[in-house]
């Protein structure tokens, strides 16, 4: 019934919610296939270029692992092995790729480069993260919330807590207004969602049912949710400068164990894209938290990451059966 052939996925309302739901039904079925070890190949003889500006864990591994299950063949460029950003334009690499592959992934900063790669590469073109959207982010978040909670999507409530001008709270704002979902929002005033992503949110719930809640006061946005969301508080692409300045902001928004008792809901579950600062296990997080004098984890304590309200290692696989959908969808 959903013929979405060559259709690119450059940000969550590029599709309808009618064809978001389509590709979450078919993650589903191709989940349900690779578990059974029923999966048939439907992307024989495809090539997919995968173009890289900034690191990736999931997102590649994802890109790459489900297009190897479907028989297709990918090319990985990272971030210095390519000519683009230096000695050639994003237009004429994508007429370029365009000319040899048949898809593209792209992550990069900024939401104008994909465009631009998407109107000259005549080929699917998907945003693997922008500073704008993460959308097939998304796809893994919901299919992960539906098989967490049973509930229809519109029945579905989340809070997000953090920065929200950024591609996670961006991008979980719009697609909860396009699944109809309760989505609140909170932050600091400085850190709410810009008004254009508020107002297209708010359009777009208008039609879906979706109730919309911004708010700086996180105890008022967290209760009664069945999922709580972070993010990093500094990006890729951010300098280490805004560390100081972004703790003092958001310490009050940190998901720790008080924080979740606050939902009212002891089955309410936590959620985060990855990688998450919850210790000081690596290099970066053990220096902004020495420098930080935070001590129990940044955006999101141990105490909860590692507590059975934790679906982080669920959520991380669905990136794989959901990328594998707009694969077969837009290629299949
Ligand atoms: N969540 C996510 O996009 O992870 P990576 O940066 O590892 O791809
Ligand atoms: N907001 C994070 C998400 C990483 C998947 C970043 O842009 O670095």
């Amino acid at each position: 019934a959903f013929n979405l052939r060559n259709r690119h996925f450059l940000k969550e309302v590029d599709f309808t919610p009618d064809e978001l739901r389509y590709l979450l039904r078919l993650s589903k079925a191709l989940k349900v296939a690779k578990y059974a070890g029923i999966e048939t190949e439907l992307l024989a003889g495809k090539d997919i270029a995968l173009l890289f500006e900034k690191t990736s864990t999931r997102t590649r591994s994802a890109f790459e692992v489900a297009a190897h299950d479907q028989g297709a063949h990918v090319t990985y460029l990272d971030p210095s092995g390519s000519q683009l950003g230096h000695k050639e334009s994003v237009a004429d690499t994508a007429a370029v790729l365009g000319r040899m592959f048949d898809a593209i992934e792209f992550r990069g900063s900024q939401q104008a480069d994909i465009e631009t790669l998407a109107a000259h590469a005549g080929i699917p073109v998907y945003n693997g993260l922008t500073d704008d959207w993460h959308p097939t982010q998304m796809l893994a978040d919901f299919l992960t919330m539906q098989e967490a909670c049973q509930k229809p999507y519109a029945d579905i409530s989340y809070v997000f807590v953090g920065d929200c001008r950024f591609n996670m709270g961006r991008s979980l704002l719009v697609m909860g207004a396009l699944m109809g979902s309760d989505v609140r929002m909170a932050g600091p005033t400085p850190l709410l969602p810009p008004k254009d992503v508020t107002e297209l949110a708010t359009d777009i719930a208008a039609s879906t049912g979706a109730r919309i809640t911004i708010t700086d006061n996180p105890t008022a946005a967290v209760l009664g949710v069945d999922f709580v969301h972070t993010d990093v508080w500094v990006s890729m692409g951010e300098t280490k400068e805004a560390w100081a300045e972004r703790v003092r902001l958001l310490e009050p928004y940190q998901v720790n164990t008080e924080l979740m008792v606050k939902t009212g809901n002891p089955s309410a579950r936590f959620m985060h894209c990855l990688p998450a600062f919850h210790d000081t296990n690596t290099t970066v997080g053990a220096e902004i938290m020495t420098h930080t004098g935070m001590t129990a984890g940044l955006e999101v304590t141990g105490e909860v990451f590692d507590s059975p309200a934790s679906i982080v290692f669920d959520q991380a696989e669905n990136r794989l059966h959901t990328i594998k959908a707009i694969l077969v969808a837009t290629l299949g």
